[in-house]
């Protein structure tokens, strides 16, 4: 019997990659840079099933292009946000995500942006190797405290609560907010609170949300300006939750301390962006999920469910089950 079609739209680790080649025929996308959708739609035409990352764009359009047989996508990430998820379950197509795996080192960045934000880690080194470091001073680059400081978690899915454990071992007062109940988290001690309340006492506001029409800007001059003058802003979900033009001013203006982004809109962030410019800002290139055993493990959840798509069983990690139901 032939083996299923799919197309990966760039290499992945081993651990997925060995099992998707033991029982697919696999196009692999090999270059550095993603597929334009243009060529995205050529190589994943008349394939059964698209393994795709966050940074290919599938709609509609795109799944019509590349045609009727296609039984399943499966997005190597958690967000899935890159995916008309209506427009796959409209066509009866499963769409598998990887949550879980990568919680701890989504927290483990977000706790190492808190730190080098707020303790100015980057800036420091800075100093030091454009010989700014003169002398020990007393006053010299002066940051956070974050024993008894508060943190406040907007957010508290999988990764929100990560962040609150990792808080406990700071001794740092956690509160959060999160339209959606939560059961308490054993050893966390954390208070659901309004928005206002959380921007009004937290000294770090930490942004753990998906991106959706609700979220898309949340971060904005508004926003801004009910946190406190010391506060810290991190972002570790997606770029579109921060508006950057508002977060550059607050951050030039002192309105607000520090912000550490792993994620930003655009991506890459241009060079010429005058956030670069920034002394009080830490940026990376979306890498919380980027240790190796997490990627790994990210690769192997998104085999299975690509394999499990092209076998007609029920993904292991399904976005819209409601595509078994119609
Ligand atoms: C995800 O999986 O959604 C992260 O942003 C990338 O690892």
């Amino acid at each position: 019997m032939a083996k299923p079609k799919v197309f990966i739209s760039r290499i992945i680790p081993d651990q997925g990659l060995n099992l998707i080649t033991g029982f697919c025929d696999a196009d692999v996308w090999r270059e550095e840079l993603p597929p334009d959708p243009t060529a995205l739609c050529e190589r994943a035409r008349g394939k059964d099933g698209v393994l795709c990352l966050l940074t290919d764009r599938i709609d509609g359009r795109i799944m019509d292009e590349i045609g009727p047989q296609l039984k399943v996508i499966s997005n190597h990430a958690v967000g899935f946000d890159n995916i008309a998820v209506a427009d796959a379950t409209s066509r009866g197509i499963p769409v598998g995500n990887t949550p879980g795996i990568l919680t701890d080192a989504t927290a483990d960045m977000a706790f190492a942006l808190l730190l080098a934000a707020g303790r100015r880690v980057v800036e420091g080194d800075r100093t030091v190797r454009s010989g700014g470091w003169k002398t020990w001073g007393p006053s010299f680059l002066l940051g956070a405290d974050f024993v008894g400081s508060t943190l406040g978690i907007i957010g508290y899915g999988r990764i929100g609560r990560a962040v609150a454990r990792r808080a406990m071992g700071f001794s740092l007062r956690v509160l959060y907010f999160d339209p959606s109940p939560h059961a308490p988290e054993p050893g966390v001690v954390a208070t659901p609170v309004d928005m206002n309340t959380l921007l009004r006492e937290s000294d770090f506001v930490s942004m753990h949300t998906p991106l959706n029409d609700q979220t898309r800007h949340l971060v904005n001059a508004d926003f801004l300006a009910r946190m406190k003058p010391n506060a810290v802003l991190i972002n570790t979900s997606r770029g579109p939750v921060v508006e950057l033009q508002a977060l550059y001013a607050a951050l030039r203006s002192r309105r607000i301390f520090a912000a550490g982004l792993d994620v930003t809109d655009p991506e890459p962030l241009p060079l010429d962006s005058p956030l670069l410019e920034l002394d009080n800002l830490v940026v990376c290139p979306h890498i919380a999920s980027a240790s190796r055993s997490t990627r790994g493990k990210m690769a192997q959840m998104a085999a299975e469910n690509l394999i499990a798509g092209l076998k007609g069983e029920r993904l292991p990690n399904c976005v819209n089950p409601e595509v078994y139901s119609s």
